[in-house]
């Protein structure tokens, strides 16, 4: 985390109407439905706010998730038991505003999130993240993540890989 930010839940005391990353759904996303989505239940967020600032500096959103085990390459389900359906948890957005971009803050929100999933107490193989373009495909190549054969909007992060944050993350 660079140290001059902090990441909590979304909440009403958070302000949003300014948050600009450059794509007009996140932006609207975390004005208009992100607080709905944690009321009913269907998705997390977690925002990242400047040191002494209200501003929001970037957001991921969580949800859980699962993926069928004939979509993950065979080096990644040949010591698991046979279950049809594995469980994940899926980040479906992740932004930053553009006057936070370049000050590793992404890479932060993208560790927070992993270790937030990697640490819930219904078990979690793996983290699913669904890239809105190239450009964010390859952010999140950038940081380990596979995409899949079957799904090219959506990439998951190896199991070995994810092992080894969760350990990173607890020293
Ligand atoms: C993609 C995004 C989240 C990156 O945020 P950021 O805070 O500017 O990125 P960071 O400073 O944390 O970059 C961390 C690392 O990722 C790399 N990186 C950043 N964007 C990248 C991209 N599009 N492709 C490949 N690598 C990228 C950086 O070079 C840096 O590498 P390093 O640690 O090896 O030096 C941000 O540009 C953004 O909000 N974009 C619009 C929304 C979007 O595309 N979201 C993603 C999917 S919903």
């Amino acid at each position: 985390m660079p140290p001059s930010f902090r990441i909590e839940a979304l909440s009403a005391a958070h302000d949003r109407r300014d948050f600009s990353c450059g794509i007009e759904a996140l932006d609207g996303y975390l004005a208009r439905q992100a607080g709905q989505d944690m009321r009913r239940r269907v998705s997390n967020c977690f925002v990242a706010l400047p040191e002494g600032g209200a501003a929001i500096a970037g957001y991921y959103t969580l949800a859980a998730a699962s993926i069928p085990v004939q979509d993950l390459p065979p080096e990644q389900t040949r010591r698991l038991p046979r279950y049809p359906v594995l469980p994940a948890v899926l980040i479906g957005r992740l932004a930053v505003d553009h006057r936070f971009k370049g000050q590793q803050l992404g890479a932060a929100l993208l560790f927070d999130a992993i270790l937030r999933a990697l640490r819930a107490e219904p078990a979690v193989l793996t983290v699913l993240v669904d890239a809105k373009d190239d450009t964010a495909a390859s952010f999140y190549r950038h940081h380990g993540f596979q995409a899949f054969s079957a799904r090219p909007q959506t990439l998951f992060l190896p199991i070995d890989t994810a092992a080894r944050l969760l350990q990173a993350g607890s020293n």
